[in-house]
């Protein structure tokens, strides 16, 4: 069955660019994401890739580990690496899962067969420290995720993780947050000292509280 948010991130060992890696072992106690290309060697990818290891201090700053795959095997990412290090001025700095046998993508439903029978789906999960899967987005293969976004949604999900805070439509770091429903306005007032803006009973903002 599908995953869904919430559920446990399966497990699983795989060759990589780095080694085998056992992929809770590579988490460790902080954050990941596993994300899905869906072949070697093809352009779109190739800029995903590049982005993803030039935001590196980004994702390390935020204690994210990033895992990529993709179905094809090792010599061929290996051969890879090299271009997308040269095209994108980057260095490639996470490792790839080597998949031929579609392990991975199959354990993370990243083939959909509408799309694709063989490749993956552009497939991205964010999972946290408790191994649960906190985000799943899911884009077709013709269009490069925004790694700028993956950055600000998982802000706003340490926020909530760290200060039982949501973050309104189009929130960027910086800006107020709203306080969740669960957490009373009498709670709220001791909770967040910088202030609560009441606009109604149910929407309430503060500012970002890590600041
Ligand atoms: C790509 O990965 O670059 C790609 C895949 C399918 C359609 C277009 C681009």
């Amino acid at each position: 069955m599908a995953l869904r948010l919430g559920d446990t991130a399966p497990n699983f060992k795989a060759q990589t660019t780095a080694g085998e890696i056992d992929f809770y072992e590579y988490l460790g106690n902080g954050w990941g994401i596993l994300f899905s290309h869906p072949a070697d060697y093809t352009p779109v990818c190739t800029t995903e890739l590049g982005k993803t290891a030039l935001l590196k201090d980004e994702f390390a700053k935020r204690n994210v580990k990033v895992l990529a795959v993709s179905v094809d095997p090792i010599d061929k990412h290996e051969g890879w690496v090299k271009d997308i290090n040269e095209t994108q001025n980057a260095t490639v700095n996470f490792p790839l899962i080597a998949d031929p046998e579609r392990k991975v993508a199959e354990l993370y439903d990243m083939i959909h067969p509408n799309a694709s029978a063989t490749a993956t789906v552009r497939s991205l999960f964010v999972i946290g420290p408790d191994k649960l899967v906190k985000l799943m987005i899911t884009y077709p293969a013709s269009t490069g995720r925004n790694f700028v976004e993956v950055l600000r949604v998982i802000d706003s999900l340490q926020l909530t993780a760290n200060y039982s805070v949501a973050t309104p439509a189009d929130w960027k770091a910086g800006e107020d947050v709203i306080v969740v429903p669960t957490v009373t306005t009498e709670d709220a007032v001791k909770k967040f000292p910088k202030g609560v803006k009441i606009v109604k009973p149910y929407l309430r903002y503060t500012p970002q509280p890590d600041l």
